[in-house]
């Protein structure tokens, strides 16, 4: 593509956005040509999000210009950059939960369709064009990750935007759902339409984008093409250094095992998405769980924390050899079990108070009816360990964790269960949106809590994750565990096919 033959369709001039007076982005330069994908890469906190926000309109440049077509524009509010054919797909999800989909896509330009049945052919119209499966009377509350993606997508297209940004798209789908994004925005390219995405995945930015640029500290460090580049040299950019990616130690080979399990499960059923499932957790080891979105992986999870009571059929859970049965998840909490969700939204945080707060609230959480025995003055220091373990950094100190970048915000949520030293941990998806450099530190954290006796169970898409952190692998399948693997004889191909068949 020779795109500096045309105009940018958007571009950045020296584009500062400062919060209190330190610059999440400074002096920024940027552009966007017509028909580009481009990739924005960086570590939690590089000013990613920020950038993107300017151009939708989300939030307004504390200096610097910002340019559509040439000409300099201010937009007061993302239906001014939307008048202009920019559209943003964020982050954390931004439909209206209890609208229909077809509500959602039509939403702020309902005066076009003046009926319920023209709003919804409309929607269906848009969807079927894309191929994307979600049916338009559904509640956008109840549609899964992705579904909620393709709905924000499609919303875009009826929108006819000419510049689309995608904010952390592919963290929350499955490898299937990731291509088939990839393959829309290919088709989306060649109609014209300039494309914004960032991704922690290096490999996704190297391979799908036409040109990437380098995000740190808040400033641009490069922009070039895709092909100019490779994962090493991305990271150098990114952090200023080589980083060291060699995986923690695998765990010792058949090491002896204890014979009381942490946890054991038995029949747990769940509306229709648990069926019978049964499994046993060994302290000292990470068992993976491995499976497709629905195979009831996730499910599984909360039930065990008392997360779904009204859906629940029944079955039975020992911790440690004493059955329990959890009403809400402070009780299982409070016996010693840590859950570290991919939903942080939902469970993770306080989102208006600091770092130090949450992660000290979660240390106290351990102490259980036993608060204020706690001792207080080891709260702070015991909060500042982990921040500084994690690298969990805002811009200035003691910022409500709502105004941290995505990714520090997930390390909050791990930190907070962490810090209650539990005797087990269970992970759901706990790299998504995590930087490369965290990344590393998780995982060895990770493996670092079945070294030091707890049981871990690791549910996560990301298959070659499972392979170097498992001891041992579970594959759910259709609400049950269809196959078991030890460390040694699993294979990504293996477990593929046990997950489908
Ligand atoms: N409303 C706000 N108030 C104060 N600081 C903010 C606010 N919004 C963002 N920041 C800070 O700006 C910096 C950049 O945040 P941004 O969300 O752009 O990061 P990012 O590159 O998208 O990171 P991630 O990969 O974790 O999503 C962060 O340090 C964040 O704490
Ligand atoms: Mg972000």
């Amino acid at each position: 593509m020779t795109a500096k033959a045309v105009r940018p369709v958007v571009s950045l001039e020296n584009a500062t956005k400062t919060y209190g007076g330190i610059a999440a982005l400074a002096e920024a330069n940027f552009e966007l040509y017509p028909g580009e994908i481009h990739a924005l890469v960086g570590e939690n906190g590089a000013g990613k999000s920020t950038l993107c926000k300017l151009i939708a309109g989300v939030i307004a440049p504390s200096d610097g210009l910002l340019r559509v077509d040439g000409e300099t524009v201010t937009f007061l509010a993302p239906k001014d950059a939307s008048a202009r054919g920019i559209s943003m797909v964020y982050q954390e999800t931004s439909l209206v939960p209890q609208l229909t989909v077809a509500q959602n896509i039509v939403l702020g330009r309902e005066r076009a369709f003046n009926s319920v049945r023209k709003v919804r052919n409309a929607a269906r119209q848009v969807l079927q064009r894309l191929n994307f499966k979600v049916d338009p009377s559904q509640l956008a509350g109840s549609l899964s990750a992705a579904k909620r993606q393709m709905v924000e997508i499609a919303r875009s297209v009826l929108n006819e935007a000419r510049v689309i940004i995608l904010d952390e798209p592919t963290a929350a789908l499955t490898p299937e759902e990731t291509d088939h994004l990839f393959d829309l925005m290919k088709s989306l390219q060649r109609s014209g339409v300039a494309m914004i995405f960032i991704s922690h995945a290096l490999e996704e930015a190297l391979s799908h984008a036409d040109r990437i640029s380098v995000l740190r500290n808040g400033r641009m460090m490069v922009t070039g093409p895709a092909t100019d580049f490779d994962r090493s040299s991305l990271i150098r950019h990114m952090i200023g250094e080589d980083l060291n990616e060699r995986g923690p130690a695998p765990a010792a080979a058949g090491a002896a095992r204890s014979v009381v399990p942490v946890l054991r499960v038995e029949n747990i059923r769940m509306g229709s998405i648990v069926n019978n499932m049964s499994f046993s957790i060994f302290p000292g080891e990470v068992t993976g769980i491995a499976g497709l979105i629905g195979s009831g992986r996730s499910e599984v999870a909360k039930v065990i924390m008392g997360h779904t009571k009204r859906n629940f059929g029944g079955g039975r859970i020992w911790l440690d050899g004493r059955e329990v049965r959890y009403a809400i998840p402070a009780e299982a909490v409070a016996d010693g079990i840590a859950y570290v969700s991919e939903d942080r939204k939902l469970d993770g945080f306080f989102d208006t108070l600091s770092v130090t707060e949450n992660v000290g609230l979660g240390w106290l959480a351990k102490f259980g009816r036993r608060t204020l025995l706690a001792p207080f003055g080891r709260m702070h220091q015991v909060a500042r360990e982990w921040e500084q373990r994690l690298s969990i950094r805002g811009i200035a100190a003691n910022q409500p964790v709502l105004h941290l970048s995505g990714g520090n915000q997930q390390k909050v949520v791990i930190a907070k269960s962490l810090v209650q030293q539990p005797r087990l941990v269970i992970f759901d998806e706990p790299t998504r949106g995590v930087d490369v450099g965290a990344i590393a530190e998780i995982r060895q954290i990770i493996r670092s809590i079945a070294e030091s006796g707890a049981g871990v169970i690791l549910i996560s898409s990301y298959l070659p994750e499972i392979l170097d952190l498992s001891d041992r692998i579970l594959v759910a399948k259709s609400g049950t565990i269809a196959a078991e693997f030890s460390r040694a004889e699993a294979t990504a191909e293996k477990i593929l096919h046990a997950a489908v068949h």
